[in-house]
């Protein structure tokens, strides 16, 4: 079985390690020119965003191409997710990825705009339990698509095209970077878009985003320092990794 991953801060690896199959990091395969796969059973994991799939997965579905007779998609998410399995299996028919079974996985939110890490992982979302039906739903081929309800499909389709034209929507101009920066090169390893710019040789430099930001705020929850902040978050003291996940296997997943 292999597993095609995309993961910002470890929810999505955690899962996709649990599947037990040959693993393959999503922004790696991009890079690659190997975009045909076929096994046996083929999975897709990866965290819902604004509803829906990120754009690193989306242009993943664009160009990849996949023979399998079984081929499963999970979307990890941090509090609602409206339609976006629906969404994503439309998304990959219309690129000729056909998906014979797709479920969610509710997880702590990394959204630091709107949530603060340290109340989410206090609350209860069973994930162990919910893990289990989705790993015993996989091992029995089960066929299932978990579509949401109409005022779901309203609410994924409506916000896509809401933050179309929302400027600065999820976008680097919003960090910032303070002098607590070590100018270490974590957040460069992290960035699963080569976004990241660091010149190690100037003292004090600091890191320069580019223009192709996933905004899937690796950087900002993996830094060391806490030193890139959003200018506006719940708080900016609060900051997530997957406790099952190590930095070293996010680096080894986005860089
Ligand atoms: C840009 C962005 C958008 C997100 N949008 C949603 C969303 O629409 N619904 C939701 O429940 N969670 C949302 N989340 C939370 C993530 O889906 C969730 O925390 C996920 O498990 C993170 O996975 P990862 O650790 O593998 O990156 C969003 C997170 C980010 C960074």
């Amino acid at each position: 079985m292999k597993i095609f991953y995309f993961t910002g801060t470890g929810n999505s690896l955690y899962v996709a390690k649990r599947f037990e199959g040959e693993l393959y990091s999503i922004p790696k395969v991009l890079r690659s020119n190997e975009l045909r796969y076929k096994d046996e059973k083929i999975g897709i994991i990866f965290p819902c965003y604004g509803l829906a799939a990120p754009k690193i997965v989306r242009e993943f579905v664009e160009k990849v191409t996949l023979e399998s007779p079984y081929i499963f998609a999970i979307l990890t998410y941090g509090n609602m997710i409206s339609n976006g399995v629906g969404w994503f299996a439309n998304y990959a028919k219309k690129h000729g990825i056909s998906i014979n079974y797709a479920n969610s996985l509710l997880m702590v939110d990394n959204y630091l705009p709107i949530f603060d890490v340290e109340e989410q992982k206090k609350k209860q979302k069973n994930i162990e339990e919910n893990l289990s039906v989705l790993l015993k739903d996989i091992s029995e081929s089960k066929e299932y698509i978990n579509k949401g309800s109409v005022l779901d499909a309203i609410l994924t389709s409506g916000f896509q095209q809401v933050t179309k034209i929302l400027p600065e929507y999820n976008s680097p101009k919003k960090f910032s970077i303070n002098d607590d920066c070590s100018n270490c090169g974590t957040c460069v390893r992290v960035c699963p878009r080569d976004n990241i710019s660091l010149d190690k040789e100037q003292v004090n430099s600091k890191p320069i985003h580019g223009d192709t930001c996933e905004f899937c705020l690796s950087c900002i929850n993996l830094c060391p320092k806490k030193a890139i902040k959003l200018k506006s978050e719940k708080n900016p003291d609060s900051r997530f990794k997957n406790e099952h996940v190590t930095l070293k296997e996010i680096i080894e997943s986005n860089s």
